[in-house]
């Protein structure tokens, strides 16, 4: 069969957020490009994720004409509560450090990057196969691929994204480098339930039993999760038992509170690990998101280190293709890795402050940590200022 050939300026591999956001970033400095993706169009868009943007994640979806549902249907939170036994403390960004999150699920955003790039006349593949990365080190790098109707294409480009996340080609077509990665020895049970919160802001919970955490997608969807052993199978809790220890461990009865069950629409089990890659660029190749790291989901990093990502990929590729400027895209790794390795050890702080690992002495330095941030407003105003986000520039 013969192959047909393509041609634009930015070649996208992975229609994700951070890819998704890239295509939008770089139509707006008229620099054209086509996202390729493996996954259905309809699948990609109804992957649970992420839950919280950063307030410059906020801004700069806003800046770029993608706030309008977001301001109307996300929900400002001011900070969160921490909580370990017998105490529940709220943590006020606002007040500590003048920025605050939104609640606006990954969902959401991938809806209005999609509705935003369709009404543009975004070039998307959906559904392929078989993508290879070709002569990224040299000025005409190109990918093929199997579309969705069986036909090898290949796509010829002045530089290649590679927005594939932890699975993608992308990362593998980089010669050396150095990896550094970290498996935590627990996972979560993440659920979706249909039931108003019972929080206003989320609660981030230390129990002798294990973590858990009380999260939400809207006034009528709750989102919750508990650490549980890595393999847990979903499928062996029934709906009881994770509401019950879902009380038990968000402190079900302590002053009042109470949290309220509902029907459980969706379980799943995540691994939680930190990965980082370096360097996340070669020749013409250029990694963003999860692609080039992946943080375990305690400090709820993970998307917004791939909006960040994106927002500084774009200006650079924008002057490579236009100006033939290289400057901005020779920096782009090391830039970028500074902010990665930044949320890499903050979600690895929150991480290892909070979940159960048997150890009877690191439990005693988790609480004494816990006590610090929660009474020191120097030790909560480094969390928040982590949590909330440092501005992208
Ligand atoms: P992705 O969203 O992974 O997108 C990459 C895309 O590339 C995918 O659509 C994939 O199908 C596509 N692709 C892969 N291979 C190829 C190929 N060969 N050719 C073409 N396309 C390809 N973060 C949080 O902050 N909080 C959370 O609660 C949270 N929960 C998560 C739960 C799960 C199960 C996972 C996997 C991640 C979670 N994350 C969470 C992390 C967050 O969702 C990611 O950081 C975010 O999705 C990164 O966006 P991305 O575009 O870089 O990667
Ligand atoms: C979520 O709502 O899915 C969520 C929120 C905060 C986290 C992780 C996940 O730290």
């Amino acid at each position: 069969m013969s192959t047909d050939t393509l041609r634009t300026e930015v070649a996208i591999i992975g229609g994700g957020p951070a890819g998704l956001l890239l295509s939008h970033l770089l139509a707006a400095e008229g620099i054209d490009s086509v996202v390729l993706e493996t996954r259905s169009r309809d699948y990609v868009a109804a992957r649970i994720r992420a839950g919280i943007l950063e307030q410059s994640s906020v801004d700069l979806l806003t800046d770029v004409g993608l706030g309008a549902r977001l301001a109307r249907e996300g929900d400002q939170h001011r900070g969160i509560y921490l909580q370990f036994p017998e105490e529940r403390h709220h943590l006020d960004f606002v007040d500590l450090i003048g920025r605050s999150v939104w609640v606006y699920g990954q969902t959401e955003v991938t809806a209005d990057l999609v509705a935003a790039r369709d009404a543009d006349g975004q070039q998307f593949f959906y559904s392929i196969s078989d993508t290879a990365l070709h002569d990224v080190d040299t000025d005409r790098p190109y990918v093929t691929f199997t579309d969705a109707d069986g036909t090898p294409r290949r796509l010829d480009a002045v530089a290649i994204a590679g927005c594939d996340g932890s699975f993608g080609p992308s990362r593998g077509a980089i010669p050396g480098g150095t990896t550094w990665e970290k498996t935590y020895p627990y996972a979560w049970f993440g659920i979706l339930a249909d039931v108003a919160p019972s929080t206003d802001e989320l609660i981030y919970a230390w129990h002798p039993n294990g973590f858990a955490l009380h999260s939400m997608r809207s006034e009528t969807v709750s989102r919750l999760y508990l650490q549980v052993e890595p393999g847990t199978d979903p499928a062996s809790w029934s709906d009881d038992r994770i509401w019950d220890e879902l009380a038990t461990r968000l402190g079900h009865g302590q002053d009042g509170w109470e949290l309220t069950a509902g029907p459980i629409t969706d379980k799943s089990v995540l691994p939680m690990r930190s990965y980082v890659h370096a360097p996340m660029q070669y020749g013409r190749l250029f990694l963003a998101g999860d692609a080039a790291h992946i943080v375990p989901p305690t400090g709820a990093k993970g998307l917004n280190l791939a909006i960040a990502d994106v927002a500084l990929l774009a200006p650079a590729l924008t002057d490579l293709v236009r100006k033939n400027d290289a400057r901005l895209a020779d920096a782009y790794s090391d830039t970028a890795l500074r902010r990665v390795w930044r949320c890499t050890h903050f979600s690895w702080w929150m991480t290892t402050m909070l979940h159960r690992n048997g150890d009877p002495f690191e439990e005693q330095l988790q609480l004494s940590q816990l006590r610090w941030v929660t009474s020191s407003e120097a030790g909560a105003t480094g969390l928040a200022e982590n949590y909330a986000g440092l501005p992208f520039a």
